[in-house]
């Protein structure tokens, strides 16, 4: 894994899912800065409807319960929260899950900056979550952000995600960009 970019492109175009931690501490500089990244996020009328539980080291990640069974050795999981009623919601779409998840990408992409990987994971069972770390009923829990220094190793699910998903990488832009009308 490269992590480690030189621009925010950089950071873009290397960054990849990480699943598979060395289990290394994160420096808490290194943590509030990606926090910070979150914070910065723009989202609905600036309501910032976002709040993120950090559970950090072996021993609490382990009696929360919360860490995903294909992810190895994470330093911390963020859990990202939105509380819906501080946020927009226009013909059905429920904008606490935008303003949530584009302050994930941004804690994502710092967390890259700075040498750590991240995997956003939507796979999750949200009331053994929220009944874990105290999250009251009001709130929805968006997103685990495992986060670490990446482990050499590449994790079973990095290895069988073509086979999983049949998507080698990205689609072209000709597959997905409509000029002028679809
Ligand atoms: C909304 C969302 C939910 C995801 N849920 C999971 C998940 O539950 N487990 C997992 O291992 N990866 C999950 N991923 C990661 C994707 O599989 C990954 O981003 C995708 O395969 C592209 O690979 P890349 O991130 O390495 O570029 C999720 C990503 C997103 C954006």
């Amino acid at each position: 894994m490269d992590a480690d970019p030189k621009s925010v492109w950089d950071a873009i175009s290397t960054r990849r899912s990480v699943r598979s931690f060395d289990g290394e501490p994160i420096e808490d500089g290194k943590l509030e800065r990606c926090l910070q990244a979150a914070r910065l996020a723009p989202s609905w009328a600036n309501k910032q409807c976002w709040h993120f539980v950090v559970v950090k080291g072996k021993k609490a990640l382990d009696e929360s319960g919360i860490v995903p069974m294909n992810i190895r050795n994470p330093a911390a999981v963020i859990v990202a929260c939105g509380d819906p009623a501080r946020s927009g919601n226009r013909e059905g779409k429920p904008y606490y899950l935008v303003d949530v998840a584009i302050a994930v990408e941004q804690l994502v992409l710092e967390a890259w900056e700075l040498g750590l990987g991240t995997v956003w994971v939507g796979f999750f069972n949200e009331d053994k979550v929220k009944k874990a770390l105290g999250i009251p009923e009001n709130i929805r829990v968006v997103a685990l952000v495992p986060i670490g220094y990446p482990s050499e190793k590449k994790s079973i699910t990095e290895k069988l995600m073509k086979t999983v998903t049949g998507i080698a990488d990205r689609k072209d832009l000709k597959e997905i960009v409509h000029q002028g009308n679809w």
